[in-house]
């Protein structure tokens, strides 16, 4: 049901742009309001569908023919090329996660002595562990660019010192094209840009973006674009995607499996070993990544991610979400400006003297799911939240102010 807040801005119209809530293809509680897709994302009707089948499917392995190893997972990989505009979709790896993306590119990095890793201030583990390995590995440098003090256009500050750590000494930039504890957004053309100028690689992290903000692999040139598959993305947990661009192609994967190998579609003749890996970024899939429930339910999830579109996704999370900006802000929240932000993913500050406990507590209350990350309220809406929730969220947010 809808409500009208304090200064009754947020209404209950459910279409935004072109696009209405697409809440009716999940299957989330009616009395919670999940704002939380940074977190995980919830599991479509169709992605629960197809984990069904594939588990009567498994049933009987009979069932499981040779193709079944090969066709899905290029399908998988050609939806995935097209969200984040690659070409080739065999530029396309199947991971496990985002800690192995990171590690295979860590793998196959040329850096010598004294060189430098760009990577930013409370990132997320996943980006930095590796790093320090390598970095201590190699004898490399960790350049850590920290978070601006400004308080106006904090993104573009942020980018632009990021883009002015990069010199001919940096070996690597490791960066999110979105902040993972607040959303603050960072400009990755200039980043990218500046990466190339000094022939350091550059590797983004679009794990809390990909699926919901448009990126162009074929603008930004990357040399790697990793994205955990279970956020925006809103596929199975445990499965992540990876394109590597033309430097790693020739690269070393962390592990040798046989169907990564030229010819392994000819199952007779695996023993005849090869040295030539089959095309492309395939070298780097995870062993068993035919798995034969992950991939079509990942295949089901980008099917309805790349029929929305992330433009799409992105301009229905930003109109549901201004209105509600809005009022936080009014409430004497504290918030990063609108350049700065997106509307998928944003961060909300308490007022000094507010505890979390107080805002906690109103919000578990009117069932709003969000995380708290850093000293930063996280609200991740995605295409099957309305305004219901985000009034929810602002009511719990102004009571928790009110009663302090
Ligand atoms: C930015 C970012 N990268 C990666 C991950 C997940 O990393 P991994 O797949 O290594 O667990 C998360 C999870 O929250 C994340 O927010």
């Amino acid at each position: 049901m809808a409500r009208t807040t304090a200064t009754g801005r947020m209404t209950t119209n459910r279409r935004f742009n072109s696009m209405h809530s697409q809440k009716s293809l999940f299957r989330l509680p009616a009395s919670e309001h999940y704002l939380n897709c940074a977190y995980f994302a919830p599991m479509s009707r169709s992605v629960e569908q197809a984990g069904q089948a594939a588990l009567e499917r498994l049933r009987n392995p009979a069932s499981i023919g040779a193709d079944m190893f090969f066709e899905p997972v290029d399908e998988v990989r050609k939806l995935f090329a097209r969200i984040i505009g690659a070409d080739d979709h065999r530029q396309v790896a199947i991971l496990p996660s985002v800690s192995y993306g990171m590690a295979t590119v860590a793998n196959n990095i040329y850096g010598s002595e004294g060189q430098e890793i760009v990577l930013l201030e409370d990132q997320f583990p996943s980006d930095v562990y590796i790093w320090r390995r390598v970095a201590q590995e190699k004898r490399l440098k960790l350049k850590t660019v920290k978070r601006p003090t400004s308080t106006t256009k904090l993104g573009p500050a942020w980018t632009q010192e990021i883009v002015e750590s990069i010199s001919p000494r940096t070996a690597v930039v490791c960066v999110p094209n979105v902040h993972w504890a607040d959303g603050l957004r960072f400009d990755l053309s200039p980043i990218a840009d500046a990466a190339r100028a000094s022939g350091a690689m550059l590797v983004i992290d679009g794990s809390q973006s990909v699926g919901a903000l448009p990126i162009d692999v074929g603008e930004l040139k990357p040399d790697a674009l990793i994205c955990a598959g279970y956020k925006w993305l809103m596929g199975p947990y445990g499965m992540s995607l990876g394109y590597f661009g033309p430097r790693l192609l020739e690269g070393q994967p962390l592990e040798e499996n046989w169907i990564t190998r030229r010819n392994s579609e000819n199952f007779a003749d695996l023993v005849n070993y090869r040295d030539e890996y089959q095309p492309g970024a395939i070298r780097f899939d995870v062993g068993e990544r035919s798995n034969f429930l992950h991939i079509p339910m990942m295949l089901a999830a980008l099917e309805q991610t790349a029929l929305w579109g992330p433009a799409s996704t992105q301009s229905y999370c930003s109109a549901l979400s201004r209105p509600a900006v809005d009022e936080i802000v009014d409430a004497g929240y504290l918030m990063a400006d609108a350049e700065s932000r997106c509307g998928h993913i944003w961060g909300v500050r308490m007022p000094k003297g507010l505890s979390g406990d107080r805002v906690r507590h109103e919000l578990d209350a009117r069932a709003v799911r969000v995380s708290f990350r850093s000293d930063a309220i996280r609200v991740s809406p995605n295409v099957y939240n309305d305004p219901d929730d985000l009034m929810a969220l602002v009511d719990a947010l102004r009571v928790a102010r009110d009663v302090n």
